[in-house]
């Protein structure tokens, strides 16, 4: 078990690891952008970089791995000059977009440069000019000149649907994210570019301007309802006069069941909880007519009926039909309901 120091602080690894990651699990912030733990490691955003003594050069850490006595700095002089350098070439063809960029309040890119940046542009240059609002796919809008060019939508879409519908095009300042030939990016996994991209180069078409971060009040752990793999998920919630409105629905890590994704059908379809035709109130029929019943008053009822039918018929004349749009979980109540209670 290697034991090293990052700024000064002594940490033992459960085993063979990166520097980043190591960092990661003392709480020690190594920005960075192109590495994603769910994907292949490829070290060529240059955010990362640290000092190792004894090292020459500045190293990445993401894909350093740790090694007994090593000693790392992430915060010397030497690592803060490389990161300003870095950032300031991220921002040499940026576009002054925050106000408009549904990233900003939650992007990185704006992130470290309040944090590690330089104050302010030295650029007087023209910039570069790109595609503003490329179509990807049915869920995909694509950004060109926000693109920091970390690849890790081109990984994910190699890596984890294995459909490879992007690639990175052309050599130099003219580098692009974009779609092979004949290809659209509609694998059923598409949404999680979304969140991957750490800028805001890969957006939503359904989200795309409807809120900023900050209007989004509750961000509720939840489990997606719509089959039975659960994945695991945060409902962003915004609140307006007219009450709560969900506006976006991501995954939530968890290693045991979606890892760090979630399938687009999850992500994106949740317009039936604002159904204007939804139940939303406890209704009992009366007749031909459907009567507004207080909850209570319409448990206590279903109670009394059900015992009034078992009396009479047995436990065998009770059934129970559910609702595929019941999470898991509640379908596990529901039958302990029904094989243990009644
Ligand atoms: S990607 Fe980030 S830095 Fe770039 S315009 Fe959007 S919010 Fe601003
Ligand atoms: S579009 Fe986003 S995720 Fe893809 S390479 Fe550009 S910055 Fe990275
Ligand atoms: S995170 Fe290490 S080089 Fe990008």
């Amino acid at each position: 078990m290697p034991r090293l120091t990052i700024d000064g602080v002594e940490i033992t690894t459960a085993g063979p690891t990166t520097i980043l990651e190591a960092a990661k699990s003392a709480g020690i912030e190594i920005p960075h952008y192109c590495y994603h733990p769910g994907l292949s490691v490829v070290g060529q955003c240059r955010m990362c970089q640290v000092e190792v003594e004894k090292m020459p050069k500045l190293a990445t850490a993401c894909n350093t791995a740790v090694t007994d006595g090593m000693a790392v700095s992430t915060n010397s002089p030497r690592v803060e000059k490389a990161r300003r350098a870095v950032l300031e070439f991220y921002l040499l063809n940026h576009p002054l977009d925050c106000p408009v960029c549904d990233r900003g309040g939650e992007c990185p890119l704006q992130d470290y440069t309040l944090k590690y940046g330089p104050g302010e542009s030295r650029t007087v240059e023209e910039k570069v000019q790109r595609a503003k609002h490329k179509i990807l796919g049915p869920h995909i809008v694509f950004d060109a000149e926000r693109c920091i060019l970390c690849t890790r939508c081109v990984r994910f879409c190699h890596e984890v649907p294995r459909t490879g519908e992007l690639g990175v095009f052309s050599r130099g300042d003219r580098s692009e994210i974009n779609l092979f030939p004949g290809k659209v990016l509609d694998n059923a996994y598409s949404g999680n570019v979304i969140d991957l991209c750490p800028v805001g180069a890969l957006t939503s078409r359904e989200y795309r301007f409807q809120s900023r971060p900050w209007d989004l009040v509750r961000h509720t752990p939840s489990v997606c309802p719509l089959c039975s793999a659960g994945c695991n998920v945060i409902v962003d919630v915004r609140n307006r006069q007219r009450g709560d409105e969900i506006l976006r629905i991501r995954p939530r890590e968890n290693q045991a069941v979606n890892r760090w994704w979630m399938c687009d059908e999850g992500r994106f379809g949740f317009g039936y909880h604002h159904d204007p035709s939804r139940l939303r109130t406890a209704l009992r029929r009366e007749g031909a007519a459907q009567v507004e019943t207080p909850l209570d008053d319409l448990l206590t009822r279903v109670a009394e009926e059900i015992q009034r039918i078992v009396r009479a018929h047995g436990e065998g004349a009770i059934g129970c039909i559910v609702s595929a749009r019941h999470t898991t979980e509640e379908l596990f109540l529901v039958r302990c309901f029904v094989r243990d209670v009644l």
